[in-house]
Order: C-alpha cells, then sequence, then structure tokens
C-alpha cells in the first residue's frame, strides 16, 4: 500500500478512537446531569466509533500494513449546558469528515482504488453522522427549552440500540 494512505490510516484509528473517547465524555456528562436517555445515544456513539476503529485496523492488518497505535487524546471540550455536548459533537463530525476526504484524496493520488473502496462506506457514514448530530441539535432547540419536552425527548434517545456496522472487511 502507498506509505502516505497507510500512514495516514492509522492516524485515523486514533481519531476514531478519540471520537469514542470524546462521545463517552458527553455520555459522562449526561449522566451526571439524569439525562439517562442521551447518556444512552453517546454510550451507543462511542461504541460505533470504537467500530470505526476496528475496521480501519482490520483493513491494515488484512493488508500486512504496520499498526503503531500512539497515545489517545484528553476529550478536548467544556462542559457547559445540555445543549453543549450537541453542538461540539457535530462540530467534531464536520472535522471528521474532513479527515476522511484526506485519505480519499491521498488515496486516489495513488490509483488505490481498494482503499477508495472501503472509504466510500465512510464518506456515506459521516453523512449520516453530520445529518443525525444536526438532527439532534434541531430537536433539544424545538423541544429542549421545556422540562416535559426534555423528557419525551430524552425517552426517545434512551431507546436507541446499538448496531454493528454494516460494512465487512
Ligand atoms: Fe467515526
Ligand atoms: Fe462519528
Amino acid at each position: 500500500m502507498d506509505n502516505k494512505v497507510a500512514n495516514l490510516i492509522n492516524e485515523q484509528i486514533n481519531k476514531e478512537l478519540y471520537s469514542a473517547y470524546l462521545y463517552l465524555d458527553f455520555a459522562n456528562y449526561y449522566a451526571a446531569v439524569g439525562l439517562d436517555g442521551f447518556e444512552n445515544w453517546y454510550r451507543i456513539q462511542a461504541q460505533e466509533e470504537r467500530d470505526h476503529a476496528m475496521l480501519f485496523y482490520q483493513y491494515l492488518q488484512n493488508n500486512s500494513e504496520p499498526v503503531v497505535f500512539a497515545s489517545v487524546d484528553k476529550p478536548d471540550w467544556t462542559r457547559g449546558d445540555n445543549m453543549t455536548p450537541l453542538i461540539k459533537g457535530l462540530e467534531h463530525e464536520k472535522y471528521v469528515t474532513s479527515l476522511i476526504n484526506t485519505i480519499y484524496a491521498a488515496a486516489y493520488e495513488a490509483r488505490d482504488f481498494r482503499t477508495m473502496q472501503v472509504l466510500d462506506w465512510f464518506v456515506k457514514e459521516q453523512g449520516e453522522e453530520e445529518k443525525n448530530a444536526s438532527d439532534l441539535i434541531t430537536k433539544m432547540e424545538l423541544f429542549g427549552s421545556d422540562a416535559k419536552g426534555l423528557y419525551m425527548l430524552n425517552s426517545e434517545l434512551k431507546a436507541r440500540v446499538y448496531a454493528a456496522p454494516s460494512l465487512v472487511l
């Protein structure tokens, strides 16, 4: 595999694990304020990010590329109100989309069609991630300022169940 592409994918493992760590801290925040549905939503979100890390890990393994783990950064956000993680979450997903696009551009440059095919799934996934994050902000804006509305929204988010990624390597 092209060196630059392999290095970027290796770095992406760390970025996905960081995403999991960030979202686990969002879950941690919501647990502390008693919003167990929001906690559930972000716990599942963290699990999905670990899945993404494992997919990149497996992809490098499948291609006999070395995997080198770096330290995972401390979650970079400051607690505010119940909207803060949602805003930070959307911002973070947009950043991850830019990372995926950078890897895609490198794979395209290297004519690495195999990697491009794997990344196609991630491009689509990022579209969904941004939409989910953005929808959550909209719902919070609409219903979150009233106690009953917040209760209903929390109940809705509590019903989310984990689903394994549809990409199989
Ligand atoms: Fe991810
Ligand atoms: Fe994500």
